[in-house]
């Protein structure tokens, strides 16, 4: 480290974005950045386009916008590729998913056109409800990730590549837990060998990256690279990793609500949340074994922020209760409800209900933007392992065994732009602010 910050190696050259599953997200993301890209449309919802940061006291008038503070790899040296089971390029994709309208998509066919998926790796008995064709053959699992990285080797050289991120839009797996296999790096790899049940897909991409020293984030809930054996070879290795699960929709609006309840000592009696989406990912998390993968990752976050154990009066005897229904007719168009029973003074009852009328990939593509470039610069920084400063944009947030995650939006956006500060050698913002009264 400098005395100045952190010595950041410059963003030359092109980044290379690969997303193991290119459904709804990844065909929405890749279709935005071709469409902001090209002037067509702006990248709402991105920190790293849009988002600006204060930087020293409030008199100075200091705001950059993030990315001319931070050296982020410019949108036009992105090339974007990936892996599916099934084979259509991006343009059919985009179609299939429905998020985006015809008219926006045809504007930009050439380039989607261009970019077709790899064969993925994939077993069936992780994703009970998909079925594909375009899928890898191998002897084994560490063939597999083999495969994978000759796939990543191959992109790099044809497409003159600097540098390469690898963020999961893949299916949500079925629920797995960690064990012995997960341990260390020579179980792991033995498992791979042995073609261990315990190792996912979704792991497989995540040590083909960390072993190429390629920067690996999870916008699933699986389990993936939060393993100890997959989380020390990052930390061994310099290569940056987080997860899990994009922070969209219904869990967004939960962080955002529950800390403003617990910061004027509200009480909680209950918080049902019921969703109905009819896109692949709501087919597939109609699957009971997927599905509990992702409800174990939208629970977590009210016990985490509310602290029962710090405010039994408030919060210790609650009912959380999340739903999921695979409703066709709604596409990626999502609706999500929640009904909020909460308590006020002398106990006395109140309700808060949200219908949040949402659109999926529309909150999710801007996550995927942001994870990679960030993911890039933690790595010209020499950051490595667990990136626990962009739990920002996840429901299910990486970190150290040590550590309960921090669930809170506002805290996670606080610790983010704190670390950009610390990267840049800027102060950090404590909000204290007794110094303009002195
Ligand atoms: N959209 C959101 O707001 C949001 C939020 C949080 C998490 N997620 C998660 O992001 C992921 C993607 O969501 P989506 O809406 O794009 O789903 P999707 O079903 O449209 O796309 C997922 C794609 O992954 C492919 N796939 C599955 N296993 C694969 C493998 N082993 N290798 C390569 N491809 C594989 C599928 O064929 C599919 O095309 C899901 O796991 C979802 O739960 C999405």
């Amino acid at each position: 480290m400098s005395s100045k910050g952190i010595d950041i190696a410059p963003a030359n050259g092109k980044l290379g974005i690969v997303l193991p599953g290119m459904g709804a997200v990844s065909s929405t993301f890749i279709a935005g950045v071709e469409a902001i890209r090209k002037g067509i449309a702006k990248p709402i919802g991105s920190l790293t386009q849009m988002g600006t940061i204060r930087l020293g006291k409030r008199t100075e008038n200091r705001v950059p916008a993030i990315k001319e503070f931070v050296p982020l790899a410019e949108l036009n040296d992105l090339v974007l590729g990936g892996w599916d089971i099934f084979p259509d390029n991006m343009y059919e994709a985009s179609l299939k998913a429905g998020v985006l309208e015809k008219s926006l998509i045809d504007q930009i066919k050439p380039g989607l056109e261009s970019i077709r998926p790899w064969p993925a790796a994939f077993d069936r008995s992780y994703v009970k409800r998909l079925d594909g064709t375009h899928v890898k053959k191998a002897a084994n699992k560490m063939e597999l990730a083999e495969q994978v990285q000759e796939d990543m080797r191959n992109f790099r050289e044809q497409k003159q590549l600097d540098r390469i991120v690898m963020v999961w839009c893949g299916s949500t797996e079925i629920f797995l837990k960690r064990e012995a296999v997960h341990q260390t790096v020579e179980s792991f790899e033995k498992g791979l060998v042995n073609n261990d049940p315990g190792i996912a897909p979704s792991m497989i991409y995540a040590y083909a990256a960390i072993k190429m020293g390629i920067p690996y984030a999870n916008g699933a809930p699986n389990l993936s690279a939060d393993i100890p054996a997959l989380t020390h070879m990052a930390k061994e290795r310099n290569v940056p990793i987080c997860g899990k699960d994009f922070k969209t929709g219904q869990t967004l609006m939960k962080t955002i609500l529950a800390p403003g309840l617990k910061a004027r000592l509200i009480g909680l009696n209950g918080w049902f949340s019921t969703n109905i989406l009819g896109n692949r990912d709501g087919e597939v998390l109609d699957d009971p074994e997927s599905f509990k993968t992702k409800e174990e990752s939208k629970l977590s976050v009210l016990e985490h922020i509310l602290q029962p154990q710090h405010y039994p009066d408030l919060y210790s005897n609650y009912t959380h209760k999340v739903r999921i229904n695979y409703y066709p007719p709604r596409g990626d168009n999502k609706e999500g409800w929640d009904n909020i029973d909460i308590f006020g003074w002398l106990g006395y009852p109140m309700q808060i209900k949200v219908d949040f009328l949402c659109r999926d990939s529309i909150l999710a593509a801007p996550i995927v933007l942001d994870l990679a470039l960030f993911l890039d610069l933690a790595y010209r920084c020499g950051m490595s392992g667990i990136q626990e400063w962009l739990s920002f944009y996840f429901k299910s947030p990486m970190c150290a065994p040590e550590l309960y995650p921090e669930h809170d939006l506002f805290i996670q956006l606080m610790k983010l732009k704190n670390t950009l500060r610390y990267i840049q050698g800027e102060e950090m913002i404590t909000h204290l602010g007794l110094e303009y009264y002195d």
